[in-house]
């Protein structure tokens, strides 16, 4: 533990803590917690909320429509057809409306489709069963349909929320801990959010079906973790893992199969097979491009009807198991994803975090830093268990292995995590942002790497500048491409954080209180106003150091694990 973290906690800065400490237990949503008889929660398991999604998607499908009066119509002609469970209405960003229907069962929608027809009007067309449809406007007649028997789920469901909006919003608000719990329950990614993730991987499931054998498209990353924004990019991993049925020695009959030849690996020419394959044959794919070469070689494309950018790799379980990691430790407290997005936020206004890959870090290790800071022991205890605990507590049950041989078993039922284990902290969101930026100030970037396997810091087996341990594959640093520069930005604006924060709290300073002054775009209006309050001495000119914020140059668009 940094020493400051520890004076800042044993010094005892009284009038503060207890003031924080009053405005705790912020209104926390469970969202994927269920409660049970008595105040007990029960945690659903990552695999549950996963197969409820995929079955979701397999009895769904996506209706472009002309607008969002066309639901009476279009809900009255499906439900000639099968039972409509919920019917949610979008836009996209060309303003084209569609409607996101949930039938009864997968055979209702088998029925559906058994009714819908392909447009003949293009003869360069070739017919494919999608669950992506349009419909199209009534032949002549009239018909009279049933009155829907339910609303709309949602009207424009994926509509983000309108930054004035939210800032106004954030102003008004009462505490810091209230600003971080509104900014997630604004931005954090929502059911319809998820739902579309699905579709698109079920889309893509559907077009592969018959040519592998037991494929599956599952989304990863943060559109699953807990840790999802709106309109956050979607990474999609195929797989067509051999099961013991398929392989059974027993069976006489084996299946023929082609042999790949020629010098290339066998997935780089499926994974090029599957470029091709999205351009032909996949409804609403564009700009479709091959990066083999990459760690992870993936294949990314915009999907033109869900607005999003997709990312699709072959093979990458452990992506999949590294986000039910970070989903379980989001799942065992409320605090944990709202201080993420606070962090998150906060670096993507200061410049920190950048769209495009680079030298900088990137969401999914600045994860692990909140994680990290979550896992360390103050005087009341810790937040988050440690990886190694999760292991050691792993049953038969927990056992995975991914890809290369790696061990993913960690595990996966919290309800056996004994409650001393996690939530010992009770520090409001407003303490634990302030102290996470305190943590940092005061890390050791230099010798120390942070590691959420063990919850304390590690020595840097080498003189990278920032090293966050991979907490699935210990050999390796998923900050390694983070320049020196760029870790001396972090350490020089968590500083500036910390005291902008400590200064800000009071709301009767002004528009740019609290979280805002950190959220905000241009944070020079939250550092002018520190200068005014005689905060300069402390504050470190971040662009002082580096002469110019802009002068990063984005490396070309390879997305790839940055071990
Ligand atoms: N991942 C990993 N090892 C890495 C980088 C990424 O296992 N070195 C996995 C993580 O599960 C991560 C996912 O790949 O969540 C997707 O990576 P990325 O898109 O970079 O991060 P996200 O968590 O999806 O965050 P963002 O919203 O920025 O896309
Ligand atoms: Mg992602």
């Amino acid at each position: 533990m940094s020493v400051l973290f520890r004076s800042f906690i044993n010094k005892g800065r009284k009038n503060l803590f207890k003031k924080l400490l009053n405005s705790t237990q912020s209104t926390c949503r469970c969202v994927f917690f269920r409660k049970y008889s008595g105040s007990e929660k029960k945690f659903v398991s990552f695999d549950e909320i996963v197969s409820q999604r995929r079955s979701e998607a397999k009895r769904s499908i996506v209706v472009q429509v002309n607008s969002q009066a066309s639901f009476k119509e279009l809900y009255g002609y499906c439900s000639k057809y099968a039972t409509i469970k919920d019917v949610h209405h979008y836009k996209n960003n060309n303003d084209e409306h569609f409607m996101l229907i949930e039938f009864g069962s997968e055979e209702s929608l088998q029925d559906v489709l058994r009714s819908c027809s392909t447009h003949q009007k293009d003869l360069d067309t070739m017919a494919n069963n999608s669950p992506f449809l349009w419909f199209r406007t009534a032949n002549g007649k009239t018909e009279s349909y049933a009155t829907p028997t339910t609303v709309l789920a949602s009207i424009n469901g994926i509509e983000q929320v309108n930054e004035d909006k939210l800032f106004k919003e954030l102003v008004d608000c009462e505490t810091v801990s209230d600003q971080i719990q509104l900014l997630y329950d604004r931005t954090r990614l929502n059911d319809l959010g998820v739902r579309l993730r699905y579709m698109v991987a079920r889309q893509i499931e559907c077009m592969l079906e018959s040519l592998y054998a037991n494929v599956a498209v599952r989304p990863f990353g943060s559109s699953i973790n807990g840790f999802g924004k709106m309109g956050c990019d979607l990474d999609l991993v195929l797989t067509n893992t051999l099961t013991d049925e398929m392989t059974k020695a027993g069976s006489r009959l084996v299946f023929q199969s082609a042999r790949v030849e020629g010098g290339r690996a066998p997935w780089a020419r499926h994974m090029q097979a599957l470029g091709e394959l999205l351009e032909l044959r996949a409804a609403g794919a564009a700009r479709v491009q091959r990066i083999l070469n990459a760690r992870v070689p993936i294949v990314k494309f915009a999907h033109h009807y869900t607005d999003l950018e997709c990312d699709l790799c072959y093979n990458n379980m452990s992506g999949v198991y590294m986000s039910e990691l970070l989903w379980l430790f989001g799942s065992l407290d409320d605090r944990v994803r709202p201080l993420t997005f606070a962090v998150r936020r906060w670096a993507r206004a200061v410049g920190l975090t950048n769209p495009h890959p680079g030298r900088w870090i990137t969401n999914f290790p600045l994860t692990l830093m909140v994680l990290f800071f979550l896992q360390q022991k103050t005087n009341d205890g810790h937040v988050l268990p440690t990886l190694k605990n999760l292991v050691r507590r792993a049953g038969k049950e927990d056992i995975r292995i991914a890809e290369e041989n790696l061990n993913c078993t960690f595990l996966r039922d919290m309800n056996k995590l004994p409650p001393e284990c996690y939530a010992q902290n009770k520090a409001n969101l407003q303490t634990l942002l302030l102290q996470f930026f305190e943590f940092y100030s005061q890390f050791d970037f230099q010798d120390k790497a942070i590691s959420i396997n063990e919850g304390i810091s590690v020595r840097k087996p080498n003189s990278l500048p920032l090293y966050i341990v991979n907490p699935l594959e210990q050999a390796l640093n998923v900050s390694r491409n983070v320049s020196f520069e760029e870790c001396e930005r972090l350490k020089a604006e968590v500083r500036n954080a910390a005291w902008q924060l400590e200064a800000g709290m009071d709301k009767q300073k002004g528009d740019d209180w609290g979280l805002l002054g950190l959220v905000e775009k241009k944070t020079t209006r939250g550092l002018k106003k520190l200068l005014r309050v005689g905060n300069s001495h402390r504050l470190v000119s971040v662009k002082d150091l580096f002469n110019d914020t802009d002068d990063r140059i984005p490396e070309d668009s390879v997305k790839s694990k940055v071990e």
